[in-house]
C-alpha cells in the first residue's frame, strides 16, 4: 500500500511532533484540530524546530518541509487520507466518535492508528468498519527526538495493517517494537509502573527518594532516577494512566505516596514540585549524591519489573528482544531489562519477590512462572551461562565476590550488599581469590577491580 497522504488529528503536545516527522519524510501532512489557537501554536512550534534543523544544516529550506503540511479544523479533510494518527484528548467517547465520523469519511482503504497511552485499541476500533486496519502506534514524547514507537495490534488488526504501519514507522525514522497483545500499558508503561511503584514502596518502607534515585543512577546505569523520571513524565499523568490501567486489569495495590502528591497537585517538574522542588516550573536535573546508592537492593527494585516482563514474554504480548529495545530507546536505560536481570541471576529476583510477597502480603509480588521454571532449569542468568539469553561466559562466586570474564575483561564483583559489602575476612579472602584467577587468566588483558 503506498502512503501519501497523512491525517494528524490533534495538534496538541504529540499531533504537532508527529506531523513534523511525517512532513520531514516528505509525506503530505494535514493537522486536523477543533482549536483554532491550538493549530496556531503548533505550526509556530513546527516553524521554530524546522528552522533549528536548517540552522544545523540537517534540512534544506524549512519552508520546502512547511509547505508539506496543511492545517484545518475540518473533520472531511480525511478523505484523501492514505493513513491516520489520531492525537487527541485521552477520552474513550471522544475518540470513538471521531472514529465513527472519520470511518465516514475516509477511504476504505485508509488505515487509521491511535497514539492513545491507556485505551484499548481493539474497543476503539469497534467504532468503526475497520477493525483490521485499525492499530496502536504510541510514540513517546517528544515525538521529533524520541527514536522509538510501539505498535500494538488489536484483536482484528490485520497483518497487512500491521506490515503497512512498520514500514510507516521506518520511513518516519522510527525504529519500532511490535506488542501483539492488546494489554493495558502495553510495554514499556507497564513495566515502567512496575518500577514506579516499587520506587514508591521503599520510600514508604523508610528510604528516601534520593536513595532510589541514587541507586537507578549509579548502580543501574539508569540516564535518569526513578522519582526524577515521574515528575519529568507528570505525577498527573502517572496517577491517570495507573487508573484506567488497574480498572483494565493490570494488577497492583496503588501506591499511597502517588496518590498523596496528586492530592496535593505537586504534579512535577511542570509545576516546579513534584518528589523533588525545583526552581521553577520547566525541565531541571536534580543532583543525585552518589554515596546515597548503597543502601537499596538493586535487585528488589527491578525485581517486580523483570517479573512484569517474564508475563509478557510467557503470554506472547513481546518479544525478549522489544523487551529489551523498548527499554534501550523508550527508556534510555543503558543495558535491557533482561540483560540486567540475567546480570542479577533470576534465583535472586525470585527471591527478592518472595520475600517482597511475604512482607506485603501483595499478590502481585507473586513470581511469574516463567521466572520460577527458569530457576528449576537452572537458566539463572550469565553466572549459568544462560537466562533469558544465552552468553558466552559464566560467572565464577568466590563466596560473596563473582568473577565474570567477558571477553578479554575480568570483572570482579563484591556482591552482599545487605552488609554494604563491608571488607571483612570472608570478603577478603573471596577477592584474593578472583583476583589470582585474573592474573591466572592469560587472554585477560584489562582488569577491573571495585
Ligand atoms: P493534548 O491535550 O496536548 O492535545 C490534544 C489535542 O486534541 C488538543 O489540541 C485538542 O484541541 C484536540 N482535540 C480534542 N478533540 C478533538 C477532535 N475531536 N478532533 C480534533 N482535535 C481534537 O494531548 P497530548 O498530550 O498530545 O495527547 C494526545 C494523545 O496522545 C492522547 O491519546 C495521549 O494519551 C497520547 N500520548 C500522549 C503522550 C504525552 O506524553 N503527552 C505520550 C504518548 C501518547
Amino acid at each position: 500500500m503506498n502512503i501519501q497522504n497523512v491525517v494528524v488529528f490533534g495538534a496538541g503536545t504529540m499531533g504537532h511532533g508527529i506531523a513534523e516527522i511525517s512532513a520531514l519524510a516528505n509525506y503530505d501532512v494535514t493537522i486536523v484540530d477543533v482549536d483554532e489557537d491550538v493549530i496556531k501554536k503548533a505550526l509556530q512550534k513546527i516553524e521554530w524546530s524546522l528552522k533549528k534543523l536548517e540552522s544545523k544544516g540537517k534540512i534544506g529550506d524549512y519552508k520546502d518541509v512547511l509547505s508539506k503540511i496543511n492545517t484545518t479544523t475540518d473533520v472531511n479533510a480525511a478523505k484523501d487520507a492514505d493513513y491516520v494518527i489520531e492525537a487527541i484528548v485521552e477520552k474513550f467517547e471522544i475518540k470513538s466518535e471521531l472514529f465513527r465520523k472519520l470511518d465516514k469519511i475516509a477511504k476504505p482503504e485508509c488505515i487509521f492508528a491511535t497514539n492513545t497511552s491507556t485505551l484499548p485499541i481493539s474497543e476503539l476500533a469497534k467504532a468503526t468498519n475497520r477493525e483490521d486496519r485499525f492499530i496502536g502506534l504510541h510514540f513517546f514524547n517528544p515525538p521529533t527526538l524520541m527514536p522509538l514507537v510501539e505498535i500494538i495490534k488489536g484483536v482484528k488488526t490485520s497483518d497487512e495493517t500491521l506490515e503497512v504501519t512498520k514500514s510507516f514507522a521506518k520511513s518516519i525514522g522510527k525504529d519500532f517494537v511490535v506488542v501483539k497483545k492488546d494489554v493495558p500499558g502495553f510495554l514499556v508503561n507497564r513495566i515502567n509502573l512496575r518500577v514506579f511503584i516499587e520506587a514508591t514502596r521503599l520510600v514508604e518502607d523508610g528510604f528516601d527518594i534520593e536513595e532510589v534515585d541514587a541507586t537507578a543512577k549509579y548502580r543501574l546505569g539508569m540516564p535518569m532516577g526513578i522519582f526524577e523520571v515521574i515528575d519529568f513524565s507528570g505525577i498527573d499523568v502517572v496517577y491517570y494512566a495507573s487508573k484506567v490501567m488497574k480498572a483494565r486489569g493490570f494488577n497492583f495495590v496503588e501506591s499511597k505516596l502517588i496518590e498523596e502528591k496528586f492530592k496535593a497537585k505537586e504534579f512535577g517538574m511542570k509545576v516546579g514540585k513534584g518528589f523533588y522542588d525545583y526552581p521553577k516550573a520547566g525541565y531541571f536535573r536534580v543532583k543525585v549524591r552518589r554515596d546515597k546508592a548503597y543502601r537499596i537492593s538493586p535487585v528488589k527494585l527491578m525485581a517486580p519489573a523483570i517479573n512484569e516482563a517474564a508475563w509478557l514474554i510467557r503470554n506472547d504480548v513481546a518479544s525478549k528482544e522489544d523487551i529489551e529495545k523498548a527499554m534501550k530507546l523508550g527508556m534510555n536505560y543503558s543495558i535491557g531489562l533482561l540483560e540486567m536481570a540475567d546480570n542479577f541471576g533470576i534465583d535472586r529476583v525470585v527471591n527478592a519477590l518472595n520475600e517482597k510477597a511475604k512482607e506485603k502480603g501483595f499478590d502481585e509480588y507473586k513470581p511469574d512462572e516463567l521466572l520460577l521454571k527458569m530457576v528449576e532449569e537452572n537458566k539463572l542468568g550469565k553466572k549459568s551461562g544462560e537466562g533469558f539469553f544465552k552468553w558466552k561466559f559464566k560467572k565464577q562466586c568466590f563466596g560473596y565476590i563473582s568473577y565474570e570474564k567477558r571477553d578479554k575483561t575480568a570483572w570482579i564483583v563484591m556482591e552482599r550488599e545487605e552488609k554494604l559489602n563491608a571488607l571483612d575476612r570472608e570478603m577478603w579472602d573471596g577477592l584474593h581469590k578472583a583476583l589470582n584467577k585474573a592474573e591466572k587468566d592469560e587472554d585477560v588483558s584489562y582488569r577491573y577491580h571495585w
